[in-house]
């Protein structure tokens, strides 16, 4: 069975090493030794001033809402992973549904300063797939209303723009750490932060808002992560270059194999690409379902991402409709990606594709 992507599994005897330390020094959780050890490697990696580690990427998005104190209404993409709008929904915040290009797949700055009332408080844009985002006009909309602006980059683990981390971009970037992800710690996520005050105060917010033995000066919740998180984390970090380099051989292979036959995303030219996704886009829903039986009968499991769109979600009201992303969800399909798939798989995808279409 080939699913769409295979977690990385690091060397066991090196896990293990990390395990018998947690187990002579008896700390397993609230801010141990390795959590600390990797957020000072994450922030050298990643080149960001800090890096607050939790326990997912669903968490660190409502932390970044309430450092923030984000109120409201907040303008997003209905592009995205369901976790980008429920966690809005969560903090009683409306999400507002600025429609995407249909060639980035990223929201698209032209539609959101009309969706800019008193209301708003914040701009929550995604970096789909790793894409970078047109972040220097968000910035400019963001600038001009006061806005906050939180970047879930959840996909965006390692994306330089311009040469630098494209994480320093807005008030926050938060980044998903699941089993799934490019980098993953099993569980886990963090918040970027810039600003040293506001660090402080997302360390209380995950931490139930305690400060001290003597002072609670916030209303948290708990967001932390484990040690044994952390221990997967620094092993996987370990391997990055080598996670990277397989998957863009991966990548490029789909790249050159496809070319022509269908669409693809278009990458931000000022950005490096991180290859954690290969997305296609099919001209219409019947020819995508057409390939995904296809390859469901050959026991090749694509999955339909992100389907369905945001704004068709039951329990936002009032009802909004955003048509660039309906349609790019209904066309879409994420093909299997990951570093260990072997050439002779890919090139069955491939050729089952092809005869689909
Ligand atoms: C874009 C996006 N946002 C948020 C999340 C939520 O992250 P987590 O699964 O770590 O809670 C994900 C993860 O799948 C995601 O892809």
């Amino acid at each position: 069975m080939i699913n769409v992507t295979k977690t990385y599994l690091p060397n066991k005897e090196k896990y293990k090493k990390y395990v018998d330390e947690i187990y002579s020094n008896g700390w397993i959780t609230n801010n141990g030794p390795l959590v600390q050890k990797l957020e000072k490697r994450l922030a050298d990696y990643l080149d960001v001033k800090h890096v607050v580690l939790v326990s997912n990427g669903t968490i660190a998005l409502e932390i970044a809402y309430r450092t923030l104190n984000v109120k409201g209404f907040a303008i997003t993409t209905p592009f995205s992973f369901v976790a980008t709008t429920s966690s809005l929904v969560t903090n009683q915040i409306l999400p507002i549904f600025a429609d995407i290009n249909p060639n980035t797949f990223n929201i698209d700055p032209k539609n959101i300063e009309n969706l800019i009332t008193q209301n708003t408080s914040a701009i929550v844009p995604v970096h789909v797939f790793g894409n970078a985002c047109e972040v220097e006009e968000i910035e400019k909309i963001a600038q001009k209303h006061n806005l906050k602006v939180i970047y879930d980059a959840s996909h965006a683990f390692g994306v330089k723009y311009k040469n630098k981390s494209v994480l320093n971009y807005g008030d926050i970037s938060t980044l998903s750490f699941h089993a799934t992800k490019l980098f993953h710690t099993i569980e886990g996520g963090a918040l970027i932060i810039n600003d040293d005050d506001l660090v402080q105060k997302a360390r209380y917010l995950i931490n139930f808002g305690i400060k001290n033995t003597e002072e609670i000066p916030e209303l948290g919740t708990n967001g932390k992560m484990n040690e044994f998180e952390a221990a997967m984390g620094l092993c996987v970090l370990d391997d990055m270059e080598e996670i990277k380099q397989n998957r863009k051989i991966v990548y490029e292979i789909y790249a050159r194999e496809l070319k022509g036959l269908v669409d693809s995303q278009q990458q931000n030219e000022n950005a490096t690409k991180n290859y954690s996704y290969f997305s296609v886009l099919f001209k219409d829903e019947a020819l995508l379902k057409k390939v995904q039986n296809r390859l469901n009968e050959n026991n090749i499991y694509p999955r339909r991402y992100f389907y369905p769109s945001l704004d068709t979600l039951n329990y936002i009201e009032p009802k909004q409709i955003s048509l660039n992303s309906r349609d790019v969800s209904r066309r879409i399909l994420c093909l299997p990606m990951y570093g260990e798939l072997s050439l002779d798989d890919q090139m069955t995808i491939i050729r089952i594709l092809k005869e689909a279409l």
